[in-house]
Order: structure tokens, then C-alpha cells, then sequence
């Protein structure tokens, strides 16, 4: 899941956001967010209606409700955005990756460089440290240390924690 052995958990590489094409749902999903975010705060209330209505848009064709005020550090992932359900309260670290399926339910608070797989549901309140892996369809209950891969129901650790020297 993640070969990205230099990805850093503090500072935001806004690349891996870019709109790539017309049809790329994931980048554009979210680039509705930010821009939606920057007008408000700018007090551009136009813009901020504007952009509602791309959110709505490609949260309709995702089928993923990422709300627009979720706190979102830059270089989020999302590489097969459907189904992605993000408690609104939640906050996401910078460089984090998060597959289809994926459910943070109750506040969530992922450290940097999270990555997450396939129909993983994250049940909080909790927390989670940086440079973690969590597995497909694990159910993860409880806090996750930095460098831990965790997978399961519930999920545990399976492999030894990466320093973030590897992650
Ligand atoms: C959890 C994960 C990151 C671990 O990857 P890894 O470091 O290569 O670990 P391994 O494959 O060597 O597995 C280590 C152990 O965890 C188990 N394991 C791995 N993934 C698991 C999962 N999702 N659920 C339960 N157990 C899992 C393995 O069976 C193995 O157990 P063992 O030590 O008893 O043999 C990876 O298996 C995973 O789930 N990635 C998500 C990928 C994904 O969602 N991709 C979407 C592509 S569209």
C-alpha cells in the first residue's frame, strides 16, 4: 500500500492533490473543499456557493460524504474515491491516503502520513499516530501509536511498528 518510503508526516506535498484530468473525481472532490474553504474565508460568499454546489456534485458521484468544513492538512489521497464517510469533526494530517469504502466515524484525528485501506472503519473517538498503515476492512476501536500497521476485527497490530525513519 504504500512503497512511499519518503513521504512526510508534517509537511504537505500539495502534488499529490493535482487535478490530473477532467474526469478525476478523487482531486476534484476534494480541490471543491479547499476552494470552498479559501472563499469563505476570504469572504467571498459567491465563490463559497459556487463551490457548494461542485461538492455537491462530486459527492454525488462518489457516493462520499467528506463535509466541507473538515479540517484537511494538504496531500490527501484518494485513489478510488467512492463510499468515503468522514465524521465532520474528524482531522486529517498532512499526506494521508484513504482507499474506497472507508468510514471515520465519530471524531477521528489521523496523524501525518495515514494511510488507509480498502473498507477500513475507523469507530471513534480516537487517535492516530503518524506514518500508520491500517488493512482493508479492518475495524480499528482504539488509538493506533506512530509507525504501527494495524489490521483486524478488532484491529491489532501485525507487523513490527515502522520507525519513521522506514515509514
Ligand atoms: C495491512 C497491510 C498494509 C499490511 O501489508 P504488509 O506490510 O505487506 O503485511 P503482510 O501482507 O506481510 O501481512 C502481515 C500479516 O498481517 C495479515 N494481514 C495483512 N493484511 C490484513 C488485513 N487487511 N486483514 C487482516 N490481516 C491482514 C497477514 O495475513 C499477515 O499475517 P501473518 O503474519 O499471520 O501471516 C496490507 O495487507 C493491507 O491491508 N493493505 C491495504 C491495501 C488496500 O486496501 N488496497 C486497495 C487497493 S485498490
Amino acid at each position: 500500500m504504500s512503497d512511499d518510503s519518503n513521504v512526510s508526516a508534517e509537511l504537505p506535498d500539495w502534488t499529490r492533490e493535482a487535478v490530473r484530468r477532467f474526469w478525476d473525481p478523487g482531486p476534484k472532490l476534494l480541490r471543491s473543499i479547499r476552494r470552498y474553504q479559501a472563499a469563505r474565508s476570504r469572504g467571498h460568499m459567491l465563490a463559497a456557493k459556487y463551490w457548494v454546489l461542485v461538492h455537491r456534485f462530486w459527492s454525488v458521484i462518489t457516493q462520499s460524504e467528506i463535509h466541507l468544513h473538515t479540517r484537511i492538512e494538504g496531500g490527501l489521497r484518494l485513489p478510488h474515491p467512492t463510499g468515503i464517510i468522514i465524521h465532520p469533526e474528524s482531522v486529517i494530517g498532512p499526506n494521508c491516503m484513504i482507499f474506497h469504502q472507508v468510514t471515520l466515524s465519530s471524531p477521528v484525528t489521523l496523524g501525518g502520513h495515514v494511510d488507509i485501506g480498502a473498507g477500513a472503519k475507523l469507530l471513534g473517538p480516537l487517535t492516530i499516530g503518524d506514518h500508520v498503515r491500517i488493512g482493508a476492512n479492518a475495524v480499528v476501536t482504539g488509538d493506533v501509536a506512530s509507525g504501527e500497521t494495524v489490521a483486524g476485527i478488532p484491529a491489532r497490530p501485525v507487523k513490527a511498528a515502522r520507525s519513521a525513519d522506514q515509514a
